[in-house]
């Protein structure tokens, strides 16, 4: 016991950095804040991670879950967070990709209001429906939706997420017109979906393993070039004949801006540290994570990353037209 309270000790003696306004970092516990509903992917990926990393700093990381607006509420509250290490936040490839396309009057900017702390996991897309969906193979939920879209009801995360950005391309390419819904998070969507009050969605794997494993959704795609590990029965889009739908989401970590460099370095070496541990990453593969793209998980991939994935979805938003034809409404709050 006490030979692991030294090594504790030294640990956290050892990435004790100063910080404005604080003799050592951390000295109390770190906020990440998570733009969304608990029980969604972001949530999942985040507290795996955050569970991990506290061990590393010394200190607790507390994940808040500040949901709202397609996860731009939780965004700008991490962007006008003090930048003193204390607030980190969970993004993704809507709130640090999608959403400037989404919301001409974003109040924060994804590449410019950030200190990028580096990629937690890849997180493919599967396209599900309930399980009673009369179709049996992609081809045929194609040409159902095809014919029957203004009845059927889509839900997602809000204008901008990951499900709506997703979704709203999945739309534009099979021609399908469906009521759109926005929850707080895909968590509280696929509640719905499972219990049938809403079609289909277009959702992050990790979200999805354990309910498509059970049968009580239908999943007929994922869109990669290559089948899921996690997944291994779930074909392709491009199996499936839907070749120009691949599409992979991504979660990372961000720190406000300004938020000091040898900090946020700290908080890397524990993100990577937490993606080497071979506990933390089982979980996140078994979930249909995609750890490989080592590249990103420094700060400057990362910001590599934000800087690709706006202009990529700026141009998707806007040939698209979102949602013009397909109102969004909003979920009923439970
Ligand atoms: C999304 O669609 O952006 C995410 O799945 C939201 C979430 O993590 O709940």
């Amino acid at each position: 016991m006490r030979r692991f309270v030294v090594s504790l000790a030294a640990a956290v003696a050892v990435l004790a950095v100063p910080s404005r306004g604080s003799a050592v970092w951390p000295e109390r516990p770190i906020t990440m804040i998570v733009p969304f509903a608990a029980g969604g992917p972001t949530d999942v990926v985040a507290r795996i991670v955050a569970e991990n990393m506290s061990r590393t700093v010394g200190q607790q990381i507390v994940v808040e879950n500040v949901a709202g607006a397609g996860g731009t509420t939780g965004s700008l509250r991490a962007a006008q967070a003090p930048p003193d290490g204390y607030t980190i936040e969970m993004g993704h490839m809507g709130t640090h990709g999608a959403a400037p396309g989404a919301y001409p009057d974003l109040k924060y900017d994804p590449t410019k209001d950030f200190e990028p702390i580096g990629l937690a996991a890849g997180t493919p897309i599967v396209v599900v429906a309930k399980k009673d969906f009369p179709a049996k193979d992609l081809k045929e939920f194609v040409a159902y939706v095809k014919q029957n879209s203004e009845k059927l009801n889509e839900a997602h995360a809000g204008t901008g997420s990951v499900s709506y950005t997703t979704c709203t391309l999945f739309n534009s390419l099979v021609g399908s017109k469906p009521t759109r819904i926005a929850y707080r998070g895909t968590g509280p969507a696929l509640n719905d979906l499972v219990s049938g009050q809403v079609d289909y969605m277009c959702d992050q794997i990790v979200n999805l393993v354990p309910q498509i494993q059970a049968g009580t959704i239908k999943a007929y795609a994922v869109a990669l070039a290559a089948r899921s590990p996690a997944l291994p029965d779930v074909p392709t889009t491009k199996e499936a004949g839907l070749p120009e739908f691949e599409v992979t989401a991504w979660n990372a970590l961000f720190a406000p801006k300004g938020t000091p460099k040898e900090i946020v370095q700290k908080l890397n070496g524990a993100l990577v540290k937490a993606l080497d541990d071979p506990n933390t990453r089982k979980r996140l593969l078994e979930l249909g994570a995609d750890l490989s793209n080592k590249a990103a998980t420094t700060p400057d991939g990362l910001r590599k990353l934000v800087q690709s994935e706006v202009a990529r979805w700026n141009k998707v938003l806007k040939t698209a037209g979102p949602s013009k034809e397909a109102p969004v409404k909003e979920a009923p709050k439970k």
